[in-house]
């Protein structure tokens, strides 16, 4: 994909927040120089699409996830909509299918700045039995890779991937399909309630593009100094070729 570098931030701050003032307050000691930012459903409902057009004209990268899962037509305008929004990337479930797929594929083409359009394959909330209680075969492992290639035949730019996972998709998927990880945490610092979380470094060497961070940064003392130490581990994962 993209080059690593300053303005092709790899750092994804989750701003999981449940007003818009606290998560413009956290976002004024955040440089987009440094990372981008992603708007989830919690904040979305409560700030709307103004703090959206807000982030975006502070010049921020906005990955608006809202895993937009709904007849082709539907999910096509939503993604049309957040299009219009200048967000960088939007993502929608690939349980939804190959035409609802292209469909928002087709949607997003459409307008002059294009998002990256990625898939939710198989949420990690989800173990075996869940998976067989929706109907569906095999382990959760074999439905991502089975939902990851149908994004990629639908023309998705990349999925939304575990730590667990990132290995093994970068190799079925290749080197231009985007791969999207949270559950990151660098070395030493707290898992909260990830279970199973990868160092910065790791999610890098292990084929991951863009790298979602939540509270590491937006807990830190000095959130700024945080991604500055991330985007140091995420250098050298890079220099090491
Ligand atoms: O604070 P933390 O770094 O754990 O935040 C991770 C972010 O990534 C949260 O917004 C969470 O909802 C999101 N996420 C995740 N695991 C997934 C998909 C999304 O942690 N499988």
């Amino acid at each position: 994909m993209l080059e690593n570098g300053l303005n092709d931030p790899r750092i994804v701050v989750a701003l999981d927040y449940a007003d818009a003032a606290e998560a413009l307050e956290l976002v004024e000691e955040l440089d987009p120089a440094y990372c981008r930012l992603k708007v989830g459903k919690e904040l979305f409902t409560r700030g709307g699409p103004a703090l959206v057009e807000r982030l975006v004209n502070d010049d921020f990268d906005v990955f608006l996830d809202l895993k937009f899962h709904d007849i082709p037509n539907t999910v096509a305008q939503a993604c049309a909509a957040a299009a219009d929004l200048g967000v960088w990337m939007v993502n929608v479930h690939a349980l939804g299918g190959r035409r609802m797929m292209e469909a928002a594929r087709e949607a997003v083409e459409r307008v002059a700045y294009r998002p990256l359009l990625i898939g939710v394959t198989i949420l990690t909330s989800m173990d075996e039995n869940d998976v067989r209680e929706i109907g569906l075969t095999g382990t959760p492992h074999d439905n991502v890779l089975r939902l990851a290639e149908l994004a990629q035949r639908s023309g998705l730019d990349g999925v939304v991937c575990s730590s667990q996972e990132v290995l093994d998709l970068r190799q079925a998927m290749g080197k231009s399909f985007g791969l999207v990880t949270p559950g990151i945490r660098p070395r030493g610092a707290q898992a909260n309630d990830q279970k199973r979380i990868m160092t910065p470094y790791d999610a890098i060497r292990s084929g991951s593009d863009y790298l979602v961070v939540g509270r590491p940064i937006t807990m830190a003392d000095d959130p700024m100094r945080a991604l500055l130490e991330i985007q140091a581990e995420i250098d050298v994962a890079f220099g090491e070729g």
